[in-house]
């Protein structure tokens, strides 16, 4: 009994106790979309290798769709070390106190998977995620998921069409400012509640990529979905940091070389994913989907154009500028 009260709070100090002891070491990974995304089939991918590098020495339970978290307790939970592992959207770190990768969430910035590597794997990508050490958060990989689009009860062919609807987003500043600049009402939710929200018409419409619409069955409560692809999703893979570094050096470094082969897995299933998701909602016939004409996909871009500027005081001028930088991108031409 006693032992068993030193273990607890050694975890809860985020203390590795299995760490320095010949038993597995248990390492608990929650995360709040379904287990057939890309993010879903990544985590039990690494889940799978961490377990084969150590031979066993590591188990990786993975927690899918909040059943153990939500989106708003699972950073916290992290802090203190009651979950070790996390992979939030980049947009969920401004209530951390980290609003800087909120710069993923400007509309248009990324033109495609290409563009965004070349932030994710370069310079910028690893200073973002050192902003996170100061919290006790390491940060590991960024994992992608895709492009987001529009849904909502009525068609939406043009920004016009989405004034004055009440529309779920993540806790970012850039979602809110980019609704905010169409003039939707953004509401912030966990995601977990986003289903329900949209079934009662608590919120009229949302925005992801087609994996998270299907998987979480939206489109079976949201009568129009058009392929806007209007910002990216991905997420960054977190580890609280003292376990970590709590954790003896070669296991780590298996654990590494796991999360190194489940990076390039996550990045190479998350398009097909979302090719699939497509695919099975035009199937259901549950919604009608809708591929904008250039024309209308230029008038979004005009349309959330602002966003960018608007934001500078938010992530930074300088951040903005150097992300143009590193990937080409004229905002001119939005
Ligand atoms: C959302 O909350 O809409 C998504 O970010 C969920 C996720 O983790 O993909």
């Amino acid at each position: 009994m006693k032992l068993r009260h030193i273990v607890l709070a050694l975890a809860a100090a985020g203390l590795s106790f299995a760490a320095t002891a010949q038993e597995q070491i248990v390492i608990k990974f929650s995360h709040v979309v379904a287990k057939e995304t890309p993010k879903g089939k990544a985590a039990d991918f690494f889940a799978l290798k961490a377990g084969e590098l150590t031979k066993g020495k590591v188990k990786v339970e993975v927690f899918a769709n909040s059943t153990l978290y939500k989106d708003k307790e699972e950073m916290e939970a992290l802090q203190l070390g009651a979950v070790h592992m996390l992979a939030p959207s980049l947009a969920k770190f401004g209530p951390l106190g980290v609003k800087e990768f909120e710069a993923f969430d400007l509309p248009y910035i990324f033109d495609g998977y290409d563009s965004l590597r070349k932030v994710t794997n370069g310079p910028l990508g690893k200073s973002l995620m050192a902003k996170l050490e100061p919290k006790g958060i390491k940060g590991l990989a960024y994992w992608d998921n895709g492009f987001k689009s529009f849904s909502a009860n009525t068609p939406i062919k043009t920004p016009a069409d989405l004034k004055g609807k009440k529309m779920r987003i993540q806790s970012s500043k850039v979602l809110e400012e980019q609704m905010r600049t169409i003039g939707s009402l953004p509401q912030v939710m966990a995601f977990s509640e986003v289903y329900q929200a949209l079934q009662t018409g608590v919120v009229d419409g949302t925005e992801n990529p087609i994996s998270n619409l299907y998987t979480q069955k939206m489109h079976e409560v949201q009568k129009h979905l058009t392929l806007t692809e209007h910002g990216y999703l991905g997420y960054a893979v977190l580890v609280n940091k003292k376990f970590w570094d709590g954790l003896p050096a070669d296991t780590r470094k298996q654990l590494e070389d796991a999360m190194e082969q489940s990076t390039r897995y996550a990045n190479q299933i998350a398009k097909v994913e979302n090719d699939n998701a497509l695919e099975a909602v035009k199937k259901s016939g549950k919604t009608t989907v809708y591929q904008p004409t250039e024309a209308e996909k230029r008038e979004f871009k005009k349309a959330l154009a602002p966003v960018h500027q608007k934001m500078e005081s938010r992530v930074g001028k300088e951040l903005i500028q150097s992300i143009y930088k590193e990937t080409g991108f004229n905002p001119a031409k939005l």
